[in-house]
């Protein structure tokens, strides 16, 4: 059987307080939108349909490199109204139908969905200890008979506590058929997507249900608390599974994971850390606390300190970082090096066993091994208008506070005496320096005060 996903997405989501569009609010850094869509992905759909209403092309535009059939919904006037919109569109015999604002869906659950459901039916349910709020299952017997509103219910039908979570899978042809056939003939003055549930019945096509595996997976978001409920969750579950996998989380519930992490044996992280897009941690590494880490590979045995901000780089093995070390996109460092506090480095590579310990910085620029860096040094890469490159070369030794104007190249072994602004190439071995002789000039007062 093919299958077609309809994402309804058309809701402002007022009660989130925002001018954009509830499902671009983010969860790990990426839009609830996203989870839904990826979601979608891996059940091979034929097609995507995602269907917008709020700021549409807001929501369009937060996802240009997906494959998405963006359908306008001109007016919100319910869910069955909603789908009816994507009805030109649905490719495959069966439809799925999620929601944009329920980001922690599960992939198992929708399979099983869509494998109960055959040619009939299907309802993904939940048993909700507080069912308020959600559409009712009704059963007669084990079978289901419709769903009923919240604001539809009597009193007995409240008290069910199965509830529909709003996901169905459909049909596609049945879908079509009960879509024409539904009214806005409720409380609410709505088409409800729920009626085609009756319609069922009354044809007596199967309808089938699949209970999911755990609240979190069936929520929607509504507000920002419900928001930050669900971005801890998330959080925990992330933390669960590395913790299963042997990483020591000094606190998981002060870890924040946007993105993927992945660590080797013995990986220690303290608390306040926040990583990012994709960060490779090899074995023995240990994170300090309230360390930012983007888009980077820190390497096996490496110690990076408290504080520090590393971004797209790429950092070798049996390093000590920080703390309060700042590395930059484009750096790259080898084994044993040592940066120290407030040391910015960018688009760089560092030579084993270097060390820049004490406030530096060092743009576009290729160091070599075993090369000392003095506290202040300053690579002087930007003339203004272009960057340029500075080469220090194996074994050099920049004495402190020294500005090295680049394009420039200190050769191999040479010293650079402290206070000094390079401009030339330095020669091998040798010491550079460009600072006025020290004078002191005998009998001179201090200026008196008029
Ligand atoms: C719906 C279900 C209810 C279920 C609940 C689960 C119906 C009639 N009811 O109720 O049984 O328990 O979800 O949360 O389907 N949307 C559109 N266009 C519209 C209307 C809604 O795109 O015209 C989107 C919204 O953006 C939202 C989702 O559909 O993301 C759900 O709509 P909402 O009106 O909140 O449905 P509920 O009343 O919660
Ligand atoms: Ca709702």
């Amino acid at each position: 059987m093919s299958l077609s996903v309809v994402i309804l997405a058309a809701g402002k989501g007022t009660r989130m307080f925002s001018d954009h569009p509830k499902v671009l609010h983010k969860l790990a850094n990426q839009p609830l939108l996203q989870y839904v869509v990826n979601i979608a992905k891996s059940l091979n759909p034929e097609n995507i349909n995602v269907v917008v209403g709020y700021k549409s092309k807001e929501v369009e535009s937060a996802f240009p490199n997906e494959k998405l059939n963006w359908i306008i919904q001109k007016k919100q006037l319910g869910t069955g109204d909603a789908v009816k919109y994507a009805i030109p569109y649905l490719k495959g015999s069966q439809t799925i139908v999620l929601y944009g604002d329920v980001p922690m869906v599960e992939l198992d659950d929708l399979k099983q969905l869509i494998k109960k459901t055959k040619k009939g039916l299907g309802v993904l349910t939940f048993k909700k200890i507080n069912p308020t709020g959600y559409g009712r299952i009704k059963r007669i017997e084990n079978t289901i008979e419709g769903i009923v509103e919240e604001k539809d219910c009597d009193n007995l039908e409240r008290k069910i506590t199965e509830i529909n979570t709003g996901i169905i899978c459909v049909d596609t042809n049945n879908l079509i058929n009960w879509l024409s056939l539904i009214s806005n003939n409720n409380s609410q003055k709505e088409y409800y997507l729920t009626d085609i549930v009756a319609l069922a019945r009354k044809e007596k096509i199967k309808i089938s249900s699949h209970e999911a595996n755990s609240e979190i997976t069936i929520l929607g978001i509504n507000s920002k608390s419900e928001l930050a409920m669900m971005e801890r969750a998330l959080q925990n579950k992330k933390t669960n599974l590395l913790m299963e996998q042997g990483v020591t989380l000094l606190d998981p519930s002060r870890t924040d994971i946007r993105g993927n992490l992945n660590c080797a044996l013995d990986v220690e992280i303290d608390v306040g850390c926040i990583f990012e897009g994709t960060v490779e941690i090899g074995p023995n590494v240990k994170i300090g606390a309230y360390t930012h880490i983007k888009d980077s590979v820190i390497s096996a045995n490496t110690i990076i300190k408290p504080y520090s901000h590393i971004d797209s780089a790429n950092i070798g093995i049996n390093n000590i970082i920080g703390p309060y070390a700042r590395l930059r996109p484009g750096t790259e460092t080898h084994t044993d090096v040592h940066i120290g506090n407030y040391v910015e480095i960018k688009n760089s590579k560092i030579g084993s066993g270097t060390k820049i310990n004490h406030l530096s910085y060092i743009g576009d620029s290729i160091v070599g091994t075993n090369v000392n860096i003095g506290a202040g040094t300053i690579t002087c890469n930007y003339d203004g208008v272009n960057k340029h490159q500075t080469i220090i070369e194996d074994n050099v030794f920049v004495g402190s506070n020294s500005q090295l104007v680049a394009p420039v190249k200190i050769g191999a072994g040479s010293t650079i005496g402290a206070g000094s602004t390079i401009t030339k190439d330095t020669p091998e071995n040798e010491l550079s320096l460009s600072r006025t002789k020290q004078t002191s000039i005998p009998g001179w007062e201090k200026p008196k005060k008029n």
